[in-house]
């Protein structure tokens, strides 16, 4: 379950253009389960209503600090002590410059004062503002003091130019809230490496042989460490998904890549998780240039090499290993025989030929010296979410026989 749902979230919205992407923002965090109190600044209310949020948020937008005043509300400090975490987003190079001072003349200066909760800001300016030497100087400030800075990205901005100071996308920005809420969870301080996506094994400069492995429980897998507090690094094949915000993404193409990335790291890690597809086998020889069918004629034969299994070969008994079994038969019985095998503290069965590339799963836990759990069928991040849950259990297992 994502931290977010349930979380009070405070979004200040400041005067600039991206403020419109401030209410899809307010939307996601709404249909994700938090509850949304929107601080509006006058030059934000140029750009967007309050009545966009309040739609949106069902709770009333603050404007001033002189709201009028009620037994069960202190303005200011209220919401700041309400708040789960604050975002600034967008914010301009004045309200930036103004936080950084502690300037408390609207509702949002006073807020940020009045809380002690963590403050994102997603600065949003023109190229020129932003790298401004005053402008750089107060974000240096505010990250000395340990605010979180996100963004901004390059790109077209609106005056039409190109250049560093496009807000962060909602969706990234949603990632960060995510990662920041679940800081505190029970994986925190744990180093976790989860495999990912198919590996492709080149032919020649343009060819690959793949397998058609979305990604989807892999980066499903990932979100649910980083809920719980854990520091990810996901080594990942090929895939047309966003990583979740939180991981440190290390991108591969074929298995000897993955292994070389797996075996860097596994140093020092608590976890590996390997729900790649790793091909099994690789062409023998790489061409260097592009087949042609003049030159192979009819039938082309390539000859195949096994490739080695990554997860056997990682050593080390302090370093939980789980893996994946996607089979077409007997699948128990041979995801059973894996996990002897590979020497695995746990291995996640799932039929094949209805998993690969579908958003759900039907998955059965198993385990050297426990019963299987069998899991009925449900989306992948909620088995992603139960198998996170047993990390943290094998983790405190493994911490406790040493
Ligand atoms: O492909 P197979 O069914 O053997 O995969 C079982 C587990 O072993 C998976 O977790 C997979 O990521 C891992 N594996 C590996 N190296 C390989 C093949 C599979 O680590 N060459």
């Amino acid at each position: 379950m994502s931290p977010i749902r349930n979380a009070r979230i405070v979004l200040g919205v400041t005067g600039g253009i991206a403020a419109y992407k401030s209410v899809d923002l307010a939307s996601k965090l709404v249909q994700a389960g938090a509850t949304v109190h929107v601080i509006l600044t006058d030059a934000g209310a140029e750009f967007v209503g309050a009545a966009s949020f309040e739609a949106i948020t069902q709770q009333p937008v603050h404007r001033s600090v002189f709201e009028p005043w009620r037994s069960d509300w202190h303005g200011h400090v209220s919401l700041g002590q309400l708040a789960d975490v604050v975002v600034v987003a967008p914010a301009t190079a004045n309200t930036i410059a103004k936080l950084a001072h502690g300037l408390a003349d609207d509702m949002l200066g006073t807020t940020v004062l009045a809380t002690t909760c963590p403050l994102l800001i997603a600065p949003a300016m023109e190229h020129q503002m932003f790298h401004h030497p005053a402008t750089q100087e107060n974000l240096e400030r505010l990250a000395a003091r340990g605010v979180r800075l996100i963004g901004p990205e390059s790109g077209r901005l609106a005056s039409g130019e190109m250049g560093d100071g496009r807000m962060l996308e909602p969706v990234k920005i949603m990632g960060t809230i995510r990662q920041v809420l679940g800081e505190a969870g029970p994986l925190r301080g744990r180093r976790i490496v989860v495999t990912a996506a198919g590996t492709r094994e080149r032919i020649d400069p343009i060819r690959d042989v793949g397998n058609r492995s979305s990604g989807q429980m892999g980066y499903a897998v990932v979100q649910s460490l980083v809920d719980r507090g854990a520091e990810v690094t996901l080594i990942t094949g090929p895939a047309s998904i966003l990583a979740p915000v939180g991981a440190a993404v290390v991108p591969v193409e074929s298995a000897v890549e993955m292994e070389a990335a797996v075996r860097a790291a596994v140093d020092g890690a608590d976890a590996l998780i390997m729900t790649a597809a790793v091909s099994d086998y690789r062409p023998d020889a790489q061409f260097s240039h592009k087949l042609k069918k003049a030159d192979t004629g009819e039938r082309l034969t390539i000859e195949f090499v096994t490739n080695p299994d990554i997860v056997a070969g990682i050593e080390g008994d302090a370093l939980v290993k789980i893996g994946f079994a996607a089979e077409t038969h007997d699948l128990l019985a041979n995801a059973r025989k894996k996990l002897a095998a590979k020497s695995l503290d746990m291995i996640v069965a799932n039929d094949a030929e209805s998993t690969i590339g579908s958003p759900v799963s039907q998955a059965t836990f198993l385990y050297p010296d426990r019963e299987p759990e069998m899991l009925e069928r449900m989306p992948k991040s909620e088995v992603a979410d139960l198998l996170a849950d047993r990390v943290v259990e094998l983790l405190a297992k493994r911490s406790g026989e040493s």
